[in-house]
């Protein structure tokens, strides 16, 4: 690793936490509506007919509805996504769905 990654990487571990506490949800809703509803249902009842692609309530239980596990899982290889999000929008996008359980 060299020095610029590792800056990188302590920048992140440093900001993601905070990103996470600051999360939110509207925005999160948002961000999925726009980027992520063409193929994930979004919304807690919707369907989709992309079958391949879970609705946004069962990665939210698979995930336990835990948001830090949600940004992770939304922040990690998505070959067919067409959106690469932010870890603060991945933060908002979680605490959105981490919602859905509720
Ligand atoms: C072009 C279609 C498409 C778009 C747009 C899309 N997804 Fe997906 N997503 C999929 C498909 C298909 C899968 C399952 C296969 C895979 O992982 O590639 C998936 C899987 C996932 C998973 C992993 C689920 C699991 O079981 O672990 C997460 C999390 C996820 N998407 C979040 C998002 C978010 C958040 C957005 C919007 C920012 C988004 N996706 C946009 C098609 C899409």
């Amino acid at each position: 690793m060299n020095l610029l990654h590792f800056v990188l990487l302590v920048t992140y571990l440093l900001l993601a936490p905070a990103a996470a506490l600051a999360a939110d949800a509207v925005r999160g809703r948002q961000l999925a509506q726009e980027h992520c509803g063409g193929c994930h249902a979004v919304g807690a009842g919707e369907r989709r007919e992309v079958a391949d692609a879970s609705p946004f309530s069962a990665i939210g239980r698979k995930y336990g509805f835990d948001p830090s596990a949600l940004a992770a899982a939304i922040l990690g290889p998505h070959p067919r996504m067409n959106f690469a999000p932010a870890p603060a929008d991945a933060a908002d996008l979680a605490a959105y769905i981490a919602a859905l359980g509720r």
